[in-house]
């Protein structure tokens, strides 16, 4: 692929702004050498202002997401894209999040431009475990893991019973639930469906991959190939 698609296609500008970084010689390889648009040269040999190119496409991240941000790429409010590098949203393949969380829920976001790997983690069939943390505005009955364990339990307006779901008590008002699907506001609704109200819910894990204290509310990084494997392991 020519240099100038490959930069525009990783969101730097369309392809006449790219052209332009060209000629401001703001384009180099690693030894500080301007490169031209018809050069050719590894991925990892080019630098934009001095520093690597963002990866090519195949790439998998995670965020802590934070409270008050929309899983969209434009809306009124904050998404969850404005803690991304702004080119991020430009880049084609389109990145995109791996699923959704609400507005009001924290915890594991993942992003991917990899169509084939969003697939395997939010199709139902693939049987990723999510799990969540909850907090209740009302004290448990006693009754709902067995419900929600049942694989019979049918949410409102619904007509396919939820897959079963694994809850762990983990005092009088919160709870850790583990859910293989991801259907609409899921776990807001199995709790009020049990006469409950979630008051705060994070997301802790998808699969093996665990969201780890070091990543603080509102960061992300790169996942490498072997943690994205740990999703499925
Ligand atoms: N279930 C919900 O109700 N909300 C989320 O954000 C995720 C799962």
């Amino acid at each position: 692929m020519k240099l100038v698609k490959l930069i525009a296609n990783l969101g730097y500008g369309s392809r006449k702004d790219v052209a332009w970084m060209f000629r401001e010689g703001r384009i180099t390889d690693v030894q500080g050498e301007v490169l031209y648009a018809d050069d050719k040269l590894a991925h990892e040999q080019i630098l934009v202002d001095g520093e690597p190119l963002d990866p090519p496409p195949g790439l998998a991240l995670i965020m802590h997401k934070p409270v008050g941000y929309t899983c969209s790429r434009k809306d009124q409010g904050r998404v969850v894209f404005d803690l991304l590098p702004p080119r991020y949203r430009m880049r084609d393949p389109a990145l995109s999040t791996v699923g959704r969380l609400d507005r009001d829920t924290s915890g594991l976001l993942l992003f991917t431009d990899d169509g084939a790997l969003l697939h395997r983690i939010i199709s139902p069939r693939a049987q990723v475990a999510k799990v969540y943390e909850v907090e209740l505005a009302n004290d448990l009955r006693g009754d709902e893991g067995a419900l929600f364990a049942s694989g019979s339990m049918l949410l409102e307006a619904e007509r396919e019973p939820l897959e079963p779901a694994q809850l762990e008590v983990l005092g009088p008002r919160r709870a850790r639930l583990s859910i293989t699907e991801g259907r609409y506001h899921q776990v807001r609704r199995m709790f009020a469906a049990v006469g409950n109200h979630v008051e705060a819910l994070h997301r802790a894990s998808v699969g093996g991959l665990v969201l780890r204290e070091e990543l603080a509310p509102g960061n992300w990084r790169m996942l490498a190939p072997d943690e994205v494997e740990t999703i499925f392991g």
